[in-house]
């Protein structure tokens, strides 16, 4: 007989380079006890050029799941015998786990910000964005994990902006198919227009450099919402600008708890109520800023 209590819980884990910062291992924990799952939720380093090794080793060891991010998103894309249509489109893959067929991977992170948005703006929870025009800042990694799930949340035009423009067009050629299957009118833009947006979801790595993007006035304005895929214990710069501008603007704290809660549910079949966690790790946040 099978002494289920002696043997050690699933193995999870996240890997990254740096990774020490990394919240997801508390957002996991918080979700298992909350569902009951017995589980356990690594952060793991790996080299930067060594991530298929450090997989390897994991899957060795027992593992059984990870997440993955920065820098290692295409690489696990890239080792993926099996990708959901958003890894596909994205290039990048934030979740991982092993089948019969092998490695299989996908990409919560669009949906997570849909997600976020739909709680912070109402409306229909899987179309908050039906009709609106939304201008999106950056055509990186952050950019095309999320730009697939915002065509498909039934945004009506995107401006796509991005300070090397080559980047922001090769990103609106990959999606221009699912956007004319969508009617979303996608363009690249050379400028951020000014009075145009309902809506700005800044994808750039501007705020690491503890700066705002230099917007002419107008693109950010009052009337309109602001939503900034980094976030802080305080304001992100980006958020700051957006508010002085008068905007309402959010920071991606709540994209974080709900692309982890989509992982959560890929792995164990059960979704986790975000709210609480997500009120959990803004407290932590305050404090850890104290
Ligand atoms: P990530 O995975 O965080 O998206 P990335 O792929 O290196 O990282 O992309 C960073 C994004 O932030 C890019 O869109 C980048 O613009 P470029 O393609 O022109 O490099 C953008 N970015 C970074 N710093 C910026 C700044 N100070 N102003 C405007 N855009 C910036």
């Amino acid at each position: 007989m099978t002494d289920t209590t002696s043997r050690a819980a699933p193995l999870y884990a996240v890997f990254g380079n740096p990774i020490s910062h990394s919240r997801s291992p508390r957002i996991h924990a918080l979700f298992a006890a909350q569902t009951g799952v017995a589980l356990r939720y690594e952060a793991r380093l790996a080299p930067v050029d060594g991530f298929a090794e450090a997989l390897d080793a994991f899957r060795a060891e027992g593992g059984v799941g990870a997440n993955v991010t920065v820098p290692f998103k295409f690489d696990a894309w890239r080792l993926c015998k099996r990708r959901s249509a958003a890894a596909q489109l994205a290039q990048a893959v934030n979740t991982v786990g092993w089948d019969e067929a092998g490695l299989w991977g996908d990409n919560t992170d669009g949906i997570g910000l849909v997600r976020d948005l739909a709680r912070l703006l109402g409306g229909d929870p899987h179309r908050p964005l039906e009709g609106r025009r939304l201008l999106l800042l950056g055509a990186g990694g952050a950019a095309s994990g999320i730009l697939g799930p915002l065509i498909t949340a039934g945004v009506r035009a995107i401006a796509l902006w991005n300070r090397t423009g080559d980047r922001a067009q090769a990103l609106a050629a990959r999606h221009g198919a699912l956007a004319a299957q969508h009617g979303t009118d996608l363009q690249v833009v050379a400028e951020p227009p000014r009075q145009w947006a309902d809506g700005v979801v800044n994808a750039t790595a501007a705020s690491l450099g503890g700066a705002g993007l230099e917007l002419a006035e107008g693109v950010l304005r009052p009337g309109i919402w602001a939503y900034d895929l980094m976030y802080g214990a305080q304001d992100t710069p980006f958020v700051a600008q957006a508010r002085a501008a008068g905007a309402t603007a959010w920071d991606g704290l709540g994209m974080l708890v709900e692309q982890a809660a989509q992982s959560y549910t890929l792995w164990h079949g059960e979704a986790p109520d975000t709210a609480p966690v997500l009120a959990v790790l803004r407290a932590e946040l305050a404090i850890a800023a104290d």
